[in-house]
């Protein structure tokens, strides 16, 4: 065999290509996949090789656009990945009523890693109950880094519009606070915002519990450990500081990847703890929380 001629495994690989570029012109005919078409697609985005991925977004195209979530993720009209307006499309399951699309968006609503958001936002309400329960009619004061659009606070605080928690919220995108002041202003007498980067800010106070998901994933480890070691100066005796991170477990990386183009630092259960210590936090104080499907780990630092 000379340079020139294909192996076997080339060959088969090419066959394979072929048929799967079929595959995706006919997904695209029917208007995208159903049900029994998740575990293909996924195997497929799971053994791709990386020589492929240009043309298999190329054929992905047609969806590839902001109509879709994943098309929404893909071309970043936020300029940034994980925005607040994609975070909420999530918690909302929101499907794009456009039939050229709908399929799209049920199929990235099934992604295990779009599940664990959903999961990590309701942690996030429980975690809130156990801080009221606990409180009685005490104040107990939130700070969130990373805010968003401010679900979890919005879906308890309708639950419990009586509850003594107070939330500083904390978030870099202007457009990130101007959405969840609207969408919270009901409950304008117990909450904050401060468009602030979590890198500069300085608390003027103490918290109870510092809470923070879906940002930690973006930063570098040794911004996360000045970070852990900045905020866990800001806690109340008794306090916690609880920041999710994607786990390396997580089964959606890939096509999070390939066709969201959404790249997460995602790290192990040693990584958190290591990066605590190194923020001088005795191991002892350390622990880690996941969300039901183990996909979303969350560090817990207690005061
Ligand atoms: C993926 S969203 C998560 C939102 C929310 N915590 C949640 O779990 O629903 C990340 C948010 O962090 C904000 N963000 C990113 N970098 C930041 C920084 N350095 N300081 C403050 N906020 C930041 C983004 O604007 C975005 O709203």
């Amino acid at each position: 065999m000379n340079a020139y001629t294909l192996s076997a495994t080339d060959n088969k690989l090419m066959e394979e290509t072929k048929r799967f570029e079929a595959y995706i012109q006919a997904l695209h005919q029917k208007h995208g996949p159903d049900d029994d078409d998740y575990e293909r697609i996924l195997y497929f985005v799971d053994q791709i090789q990386p020589a492929f991925i240009p043309r298999f977004r190329e054929l992905m195209k047609p969806i590839l656009t902001p109509d879709t979530i994943i098309g929404f993720s893909f071309t970043k009209p936020f300029g940034y990945n994980g925005d607040f307006f994609i975070i909420e499309k999530i918690y909302q399951h929101y499907i794009n009523p456009n039939e050229k699309y709908r399929k799209w968006d049920s199929f990235f609503h099934r992604l295990p890693a779009a599940i664990a958001v959903v999961n990590r936002k309701q942690m996030a309400i429980d975690i809130f109950r156990k801080y009221q329960k606990n409180a009685g009619e005490k104040e107990v004061k939130v700070l969130i880094l990373g805010s968003g659009p401010v679900t979890e606070v919005f879906e308890y605080l309708q639950e419990n519009p009586g509850s003594t928690l107070k939330f500083d919220l904390l978030d870099l995108d202007e457009r990130a606070i101007q959405y969840a002041k609207n969408k919270t202003s009901q409950f304008a007498d117990k909450l904050t915002f401060y468009n602030k980067n979590v890198i500069r800010y300085t608390p003027g106070e103490s918290y109870d519990l510092i809470w923070s998901a879906g940002l930690f994933d973006y930063f570098k480890a040794k911004h996360f450990v000045f970070l852990v070691k900045k905020y866990v100066e800001y806690l109340n005796d008794g306090g916690e500081l609880i920041i999710g991170n994607f786990s390396i477990d997580n089964p959606s990386r890939k096509i999070m990847e390939i066709l969201g183009d959404w790249f997460l630092y995602h790290r192990s259960e040693e990584d958190l703890i290591t990066y605590a210590v190194q923020a001088g936090v005795p191991e002892s104080k350390v622990s880690i929380m996941k969300e039901p499907l183990g996909i979303n780990l969350f560090l817990r630092i207690e005061k």
